[in-house]
């Protein structure tokens, strides 16, 4: 008899073959804490001084009277939890004499979905919890379909406050039959609905006599004897590498969890990205040495041979290698409350390696309700998608439908550092791997040596009228008549021609810099400077065009008008139309901009002329060298 809450990897290691593990679903008030903390309590798995504490607890806060509030020990165990653990999801432990339990228990609102995406991750079965007096919500459909999403094939439809209906059968029947409905276009193996009350414990552990006509079987039994289907340890050994351990030259170990499959003392194993092959020589678990271990544990092995082999890199069985690939397909759960913006570059996590990626294509999004592929630009907070990404660099993959481990991935935002979207891999994209770089004879450097300049890319950003066309175009004059060969990007120029197809939205802002952005580096590339004339409201899309070039290349200049100022100049006249309304999301009214942080030139058009500001910029780039030739 045990029960707490546990770190991730503890629950992994304590996992074997007669442990189900699952996750409970539901939404804030349909009793998902009573039920878990019935399932304890009639079961007997309480500790004794737990229960007296619940017992006095519920009389002082309780909301059920003289009988035990069983959300409070659910509640209690939550706040233990927060008290400095970083991971968002409570795991409990309990046995009975059948079986062993880990229950991954997740907040039920609705922008929690990542914590559920994270407890389900490793989970066998699902109970999804549905107040019979509400019927099926949208959050339960979006739990189911998060949940088959995930890769969990059992589900448990917990019909729950059966005594708020009567325990009419006829209302049962009803959210059964549309759940199955709507469960059909899912991937579930098998779905066992019980009708329920958790606060009178109807069916939880006990059959209940209020319920004559249901037939099935009570919860715990069902938990007790439910199959669990293949397990990670049956899949192929992977195991990524977080740390290399050189205590000296003799020895070196790599550690690193075991993401799936098992590990023998003589096992070859392959370094997934360079195709290095090896033996395992050695295999410690803390201090003691193991001839095996499996998926769940924290390891530190040897291999027989010298190969090369750094943080992030990914051993795995050499007869079921991975695919290694910078381009893939994955569904992806969105939980951020800034959309994703495909073209966006953000940071891609999997297993110990981080990489930029973007979502070149966002091929549909789900609706939660009717789970109809519909065509999206973005994706919104708590909504599921289907995408195209692009990585860059390679690396090791599986299907998620193959490995959990290596098929699943997290999208950071490279500001907030927020986890962003939770990924599941559906197959890579093979048609990267037949376009190669081709090496040009002529290189950069020698285009800008013939032009006697290096190349550059002046990037000038600010709101509409605050001026940056007309400084850019003064700059752009004054290097001709020194000269210098330049061409000049402008918004308003190239919307007319290869960006014509994008308006003013977030995602097509962010699809606009992103081409102009390639372009600018092609032409830097031939050797030119390049001004590029942008409101690019967003940071981390100047961040990505900065990153495309080499160090000292980018000059990000701030043309800082207030917008007072602007509005007032209003030079195309657009102010006026966008404060009456007739143009949507205008930059500075009803769409942001983010001032640059750090830009390299700061120009204020209120306190000098555009000629003045031209000649800063020019005598900029004299003092950094970018008018000589290499
Ligand atoms: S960006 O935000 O995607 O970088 P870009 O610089 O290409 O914008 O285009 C801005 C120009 O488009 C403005 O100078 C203005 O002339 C025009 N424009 C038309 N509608 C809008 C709008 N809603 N917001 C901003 N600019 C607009």
């Amino acid at each position: 008899m045990n029960i707490g809450t546990f770190s991730l990897e503890a629950v992994a290691a304590a996992a074997s073959a007669d442990t189900l593990r699952f996750l409970t679903c539901g939404s804030v008030d349909d009793g998902k804490s009573t039920l878990i903390g019935r399932l304890l309590y009639d079961s007997q798995l309480l500790m004794e001084d737990q229960v007296a504490e619940l017992e006095r607890d519920s009389l002082k806060h309780g909301t059920a009277g003289d009988d035990i509030d069983f959300a409070l020990l659910v509640d209690g165990l939550e706040a233990e939890r927060e008290q400095g653990i970083t991971i968002d999801v409570a795991y409990r432990f309990f046995a009975t004499p059948r079986r062993r339990f880990i229950v991954a228990d997740t907040p039920g609102h609705e922008q929690y979905t990542r914590n559920m995406a994270t407890g389900a991750s490793t989970a066998d079965l699902a109970i999804l919890l549905v107040d019979a007096t509400k019927g099926l919500l949208t959050q339960t459909r979006r739990h189911a379909l998060i949940v088959s999403l995930l890769g969990i094939r059992e589900v448990v439809l917990a019909v729950n406050k059966m005594d708020l209906v009567g325990f009419d059968e006829a209302t049962f029947d009803d959210i059964v039959a549309d759940f199955e409905a709507f469960a059909r276009q899912l991937e579930f193996r098998r779905i066992t609905a019980i009708p329920m009350s958790a606060r009178g414990g109807d069916n939880v552990t006990l059959r209940s006599a209020n319920t004559p006509w249901y037939r099935g079987p009570v919860l715990l039994e069902h938990l007790e004897t439910v199959e669990i289907g293949a397990r990670a340890d049956s899949e192929p050994f992977r195991m990524p590498v977080q740390w290399v351990c050189r205590p000296d030259r003799t020895f070196r170990g790599f550690s690193g969890l075991v993401g799936s499959g098992r590990a023998s003392v003589g096992d070859p194993v392959v370094v997934a990205r360079s195709g290095r092959e090896s033996r395992i020589a050695r295999i410690m678990i803390g201090a003691e040495e193991r001839d095996h271990a499996v998926a769940g544990q924290s390891i530190m092995l040897t291999l027989a041979d010298e190969v090369d082999v750094s943080r992030g890199d990914v051993l795995v069985a050499k007869d079921a290698r991975p695919e290694v690939t910078d381009q893939f397909a994955a569904h992806l759960i969105w939980m951020d409350e800034q959309h994703l913006l495909p073209g966006r570059q953000y940071l891609l996590k999997n297993g110990g390696k981080v990489v930029a990626a973007q979502v070149t294509d966002l091929k549909h999004r789900l609706d939660v309700n009717s789970l109809e592929q519909n065509a999206a630009k973005v994706l919104e907070m708590n909504e599921v998608g289907f995408a195209n990404l692009a990585l860059g660099e390679p690396i090791a993959i599986d299907p998620y439908a193959e490995n959990r481990e290596t098929g699943a991935f997290i999208l950071i935002d490279r500001f907030t550092n927020a986890t962003v979207a939770a990924g599941m891999i559906a197959h890579s994209l093979r048609r990267a791997s037949n376009i190669h770089w081709q090496a040009l004879e002529v290189d950069k450097a020698a285009r800008g040596r013939l032009k006697h300049q290096k190349p550059t890319v002046l990037w000038f950003t600010g709101l509409s009228g605050s001026g940056k066309s007309t400084v850019a175009n003064i700059v752009d004059r004054k290097l001709y008549a020194r000269g210098r060969h330049t061409y000049m990007l402008d918004g308003d120029n190239i919307r007319h021609g290869i960006n014509r197809d994008l308006g003013f939205t977030d995602a097509d802002r962010v699809e606009n810099i992103r081409r102009v952005a390639e372009i600018a580096r092609l032409m830097a590339d031939a050797g030119l400077i390049v001004l590029v004339s942008f409101i690019s409201p967003f940071q981390s899309e100047r961040d990505m065009a900065r990153r495309l070039l080499p160090e000292g290349e980018f000059i990000e200049i701030f043309v800082d008008t207030p917008i007072e100022i602007c509005r007032e100049r209003d030079p195309k006249g657009l102010y006026a139309r966008a404060d009456a309304g007739e143009i949507k999301n205008f930059t500075g009214i009803d769409s942001p901009y983010e001032a640059p942080e750090a830009p390299e030139v700061h120009l204020s058009t209120v306190d000098e002329t555009p000629e003045a500001l031209a000649d800063r910029i020019v005598a900029f780039l004299e003092a950094e060298g970018r008018l000589a030739g290499i």
